[in-house]
């Protein structure tokens, strides 16, 4: 079912941000005492939106419960950053946001599964089908969550092309291509996901698929050159991995948009 999807995906990118601020790699001043709302993030606003059909249900309550566990936990290892987090409180975020997780599906399997009928064609989507794009519209798929989990991976990719004469063994730049590693694993999950909710044609998924085990090794490339001398500073990184991304955004993903209708 494709919402419980996006809420999925919506709390695993909240999950890993909150990991990026804790491991150093994201700089962002994430203020604990925010990060304790539970509306603060899409999950929660889902919960308290679209969500809220679900909320005659048993599971609904298990999940606004465990969503507000783990916004106290996310809260909780941010608070403790300072100081320095112990192992038993990352892991206890971690189980925290792993329980959002289980009853997210828990709500997800009693709630029945929504036909891919929502393909029918809204007016607001014929009027996009019918506009002529910008070049930066022309990347955009029309599924919310992909479109801005695309521009997290380019914006993550013009860190490098931020700091061009930086060595790439340098620590941010290695943390950057870290970030895009992790953010295009989660990605790409995503993105296999909905190709099997779609009901993608095998083959055309399969080579999708492909595709994207292709820009993770030729990210892992990216680091064996950097190790052998081949690519030296972060420019050249750059400009290898942000082609590979763009041409792979055009040519596959561009085009699930003539079988996705956005359920948000
Ligand atoms: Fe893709
Ligand atoms: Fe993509």
């Amino acid at each position: 079912m494709i919402d419980f999807d996006i809420a999925r995906a919506w709390h695993k990118i909240f999950a890993l941000h909150i990991e990026f601020v804790i491991d150093g790699i994201e700089k962002t001043n994430l203020n604990p005492q925010l990060v304790c709302d539970d509306m603060v993030c899409h999950l929660g606003r889902w919960i308290f939106g679209p969500g809220e059909r679900y909320a005659h249900r048993a599971e609904y309550a298990d999940l606004l419960e465990a969503h507000i566990r783990f916004h106290y936990a996310a809260s909780a290892v941010l608070e403790a950053r300072q100081a320095g987090i112990t192992e038993s409180q990352l892991d206890s975020f971690r189980a925290a946001s792993d329980a959002v997780l289980a009853t997210i599906d828990a709500l997800a399997s009693t709630a029945g599964a929504r036909p891919p009928s929502a393909r029918r064609e809204t007016a607001a989507r014929k009027q996009k089908r019918d506009h002529k794009p910008s070049r930066q519209e022309s990347m955009q798929i029309g599924i919310k969550l992909i479109d801005e989990q695309h521009s997290e991976l380019l914006k993550w990719i013009e860190k490098l092309n931020g700091q061009p004469t930086a060595e790439i063994t340098s620590k941010s730049v290695a943390d950057s291509i870290s970030a895009v590693q992790r953010l295009e694993t989660l990605h790409f999950e995503t993105e296999e996901i909905f190709m099997q909710r779609i009901g993608l044609p095998p083959e055309q998924m399969a080579e999708h698929v492909a595709a994207h085990g292709r820009l993770l090794d030729q990210l892992a490339q990216v680091e064996l050159d950097a190790r052998n001398g081949i690519c030296n500073t972060a420019a050249e990184a750059h400009r290898a991995i942000k082609d590979q991304v763009l041409c792979h955004i055009v040519q596959y993903d561009v085009p699930l948009s003539r079988h996705i209708a956005d359920p948000q």
